[in-house]
């Protein structure tokens, strides 16, 4: 029996966090769901849309599986997702993309992950105004966030058999703090000769992965970069209902769609819940669950690839609860 925390979020969250339950329980995977909820939802009832529980339950459990979450407005938080991220020290944000035959792209064999610096960058926060009419954003990097985030990348590479891992960056403009991590990069990837390693800048790799996305492998590279080529590549494989992630750190994993809370179809069982499910096979796999998450991911190939069961962001009529089951009856 494995504990996981479950944090089904707002908006579709619910919805998509009960299918991928319903699924992994038909997998046979035994998990003892604790739920903690954060966001908008439990705003009032405990006056933060993050409570102390969700962390405590998440820093006890390791691994949680989190629906999308609305950051209320005046609650303090500039995104309760990245404060999540950052009070975890989740420093990985791992995004698959990968093409399935039946998905509404045009695109085949795309199968690539995006490694996305999850603590600094651009990210890091800290914005002020200078006088009236200018403001600056700060942009951090350190040695330490860029080594672990490329040895992350590398680590992955080698445990699942990939050739290449590329480093992007836009080292030619900002010399420092980019430079700072393509130099990082090309030292670290000297510690494993086996892995081919390369590097492009960020504006070209947009245009390469929408030329020829079936060339690229592993893709390292800091925060803001990341969130654009990762939603490049849902772009590519037919979209955020079926674009999966994880936010990974040294001892803790937190397993969540790329996508948002859906606010515009939330509640009327309409929602895709395969990019959830999706980060569900990852988190399977994280927890050495691989038959099972074999089996799902086989599962879900197949109702894409049938095209009888769709829900309507890949261009069919079917449920929530429809897809779901046909997910299950594959399996
Ligand atoms: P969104 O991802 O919620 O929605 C964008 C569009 O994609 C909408 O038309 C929506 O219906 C569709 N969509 C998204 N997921 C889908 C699914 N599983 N099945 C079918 N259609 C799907 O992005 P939006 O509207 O920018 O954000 C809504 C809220 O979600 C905001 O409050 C935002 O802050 C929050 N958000 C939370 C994230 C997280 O928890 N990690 C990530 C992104 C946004
Ligand atoms: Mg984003």
């Amino acid at each position: 029996m494995k504990n996981v925390t479950l944090i089904p979020g707002d908006g579709i969250g619910p919805e998509v966090s009960q299918a991928v339950q319903k699924v992994i329980e038909a997998a046979g995977v035994e998990i003892e769901w604790e739920e903690a909820n954060a966001g908008k939802g439990v705003m009032e009832e405990y006056g933060t849309p993050l409570p102390d529980e969700v962390l405590d339950s998440v820093r006890k459990n390791k691994v949680a599986l989190k629906g999308p979450i609305t950051t209320p407005v005046g609650s303090g938080f500039r995104s309760v997702n990245v404060a999540i991220r950052k009070k975890l020290d989740l420093y990985t944000n791992l995004r698959p993309v990968k093409t399935y035959e039946g998905a509404p792209t045009k695109f085949k064999d795309v199968d690539y992950v995006v490694f996305r610096e999850n603590t600094e960058g651009l990210y890091a926060g800290i914005e002020h105004k200078v006088g009236e009419d200018a403001a600056e954003s700060i942009k951090i990097t350190t040695r330490q966030a860029s080594e672990r985030i490329v040895k992350a990348a590398f680590e992955y590479a080698q445990r699942e058999n990939r050739k290449l891992v590329t480093a992007v960056h836009k080292a030619n403009i900002m010399k420092l703090s980019d430079g700072l991590f393509l130099e990082v990069a090309r030292e670290v990837a000297e510690e494993y000769p086996e892995i081919e390693f390369n590097d492009r800048i960020v504006d070209n790799m947009c245009m390469q992965l929408v030329q020829y996305p079936e060339e690229y492998d592993v893709l390292v590279m800091p925060n803001l970069y990341g969130d654009v080529i990762s939603d490049l590549g849902a772009g590519l494989i037919g979209g955020l209902g079926l674009t999966p992630g994880a936010n990974i750190g040294d001892e803790i994993a937190v397993f969540e769609a790329v996508h948002g809370s859906a606010p515009d179809i939330a509640g009327e069982n309409k929602a895709n819940p395969i990019a959830l499910l999706l980060s569900g096979v990852l988190m399977l796999r994280h927890l050495k669950e691989t038959d099972a998450a074999d089996r799902i991911e086989a599962a879900v190939a197949d109702v894409l690839a049938e095209g009888q069961t769709l829900t309507g962001d890949l261009g069919g009529n079917a449920t929530t609860t429809e897809i779901t089951e046909a997910i299950i009856d594959r399996l």
